[in-house]
């Protein structure tokens, strides 16, 4: 990828992408429903790299994006339990992007759009409090120090985020790894368009309302890992008090 197509960190560097995009082969089913139906779904970022989002979906409803949904099954029941909001979700693997597509198809949803690229060439082509809310669920947690950096919370996705998410809106996050909730949570204290006001300590170990594991969920159970953190946090109005 030439080096003008990744977006910038706040330092000015351009961002690297650690992704996996491709796996086992697809069946021949998902194999025609990714040729036919994926192209009607798939959001393209224009020549000028602003993105109308009413254009999206006509402009009627809340707009809620997930990143990394995987094999889509939470932005899936998601998306038939509010048939009057739009989701865009963002993926890059293959399986999972034709996983997705196949429940579109089955459940006929006509209120999915996708995004087949790094989230952030997303987050960056849309206009200001153009979301309601952004969910981003079991992120790659990339343990070892030297792999921080790759981790999708950084300042520069934060301020995205902030910037897109309009005031009253939120940002859910999830993950299994505490280290990664540490990290999340030392990041949003620096970014002030963001509050985090748990119920009470520890209550962020309760799952989000109407909350069916993911299968990355599903995983970090079977492998040991009993305890999740689920945090929501609140895009302010106005900037905290600073001191
Ligand atoms: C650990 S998996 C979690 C999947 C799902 N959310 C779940 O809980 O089962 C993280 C997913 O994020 C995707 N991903 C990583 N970085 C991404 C990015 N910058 N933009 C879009 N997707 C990304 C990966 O391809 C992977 O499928």
């Amino acid at each position: 990828m030439p080096k003008s197509d990744h977006p910038l960190n706040v330092d000015g560097q351009p961002r690297a992408f650690f992704g996996r995009r491709s796996g086992k082969r697809l069946h021949s089913g998902q194999q025609a429903l990714y040729a036919d139906l994926l192209p009607r779904l798939t959001i393209s970022l224009p020549e000028d790299g602003k993105l109308d989002p009413d254009a999206i979906f006509g402009g009627k409803g809340q707009r809620i994006l997930e990143i990394g949904y995987g094999g889509g099954e939470h932005l899936a029941r998601q998306a038939r339990e509010n048939p009057e909001t739009g989701f865009v979700g963002c993926e890059v693997f293959t399986g999972g992007i034709a996983k997705l597509v196949q429940a579109v198809a089955e459940d006929g949803l006509d209120n999915v759009r996708l995004f087949t690229d790094d989230a952030l060439k997303l987050l960056m082509a849309l206009p200001d409090a153009s979301l309601h809310a952004v969910y981003l669920l079991y992120p790659d947690p990339w343990p070892k120090t030297r792999h921080h950096k790759r981790r999708f919370v950084s300042p520069t996705t934060l301020a995205e985020l902030a910037r897109t998410i309009g005031p009253g809106g939120c940002f859910r996050f999830a993950t299994d790894i505490e280290d990664y909730a540490n990290w999340t949570l030392a990041h949003i204290l620096r970014e002030p368009r963001f509050r985090f006001a748990p119920d009470a300590p520890g209550s962020w170990h309760q799952p989000f309302a109407g909350w069916v594991p993911t299968r990355y969920e599903q995983k970090a159970r079977r492998e040991g890992r009993s305890t999740s953190f689920y945090f929501s946090f609140e895009r302010c109005e106005a900037p905290k008090a600073q001191g």
